[in-house]
């Protein structure tokens, strides 16, 4: 199983850039996680290019294309989805790339709640199919930890192995290429 990991942050230290690579390092032998790394060559998304997108939209599409599923991790920026996922989600509307598309949302701040519900109604509009036991709640903002801080802390650990299995199950209802 093939899963592309989409950070919605594009700091440096991004705890949910941590999350995303944590959960690489946790995947069961069976599941590959890639971490997208094109998020910040994207340019702002204009519907005048979305006939003839530039090499890096298409480059994003292929790769959600290509994987069996979706993981997102995305911080809220004044209750809303950041402008980086936004736009990223912007260049593959006019696609099909999310139609039945299972995508994972690991949420790193339990207290965001208003860009987690706004990033499932964007999924949802887009026909994605979110995996619903593996996408998780995670208390890593505010706790002070890295990546191998997350990958040692017992609970975070935990909770982030159970959604990789969770997904793991959910994948074998779909018809995988
Ligand atoms: C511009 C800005 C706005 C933010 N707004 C919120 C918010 O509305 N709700 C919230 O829970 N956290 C908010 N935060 C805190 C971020 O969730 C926190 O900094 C998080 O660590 C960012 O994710 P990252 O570490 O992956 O970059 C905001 C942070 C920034 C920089």
């Amino acid at each position: 199983m093939k899963i592309l990991a989409i950070c919605g942050s594009l700091r440096a230290a991004s705890l949910n850039a941590m999350l995303l690579r944590a959960a690489a390092r946790l995947a069961p032998p069976d599941m590959a996680i890639l971490v997208y790394e094109g998020m910040a060559a994207l340019p702002l998304f204009n519907p005048d290019l979305d006939l003839t997108p530039p090499a890096t939209v298409l480059d994003l599409k292929a790769q959600i294309s290509a994987a069996d599923a979706v993981l997102i991790a995305s911080p809220e920026y004044a209750h809303g989805v950041t402008g980086v996922m936004k736009n990223a989600l912007d260049w593959t509307v006019s696609s099909d790339v999310f139609v039945n598309k299972p995508v994972i949302v690991f949420n790193a701040s339990p207290r965001a709640t208003h860009a987690d519900a706004a990033l499932r109604e964007i999924l949802g509009v887009m026909s994605a199919k979110i995996l619903e036991t593996a996408s998780v709640k995670l208390p890593v903002i505010g706790a002070g930890l890295d990546e191998d801080g997350m990958l040692s802390h017992p609970d975070i650990a935990e909770i982030l192995k159970a959604a990789l299995l969770a997904a793991k199950t959910e994948l074998q209802s779909f018809p995988l290429d």
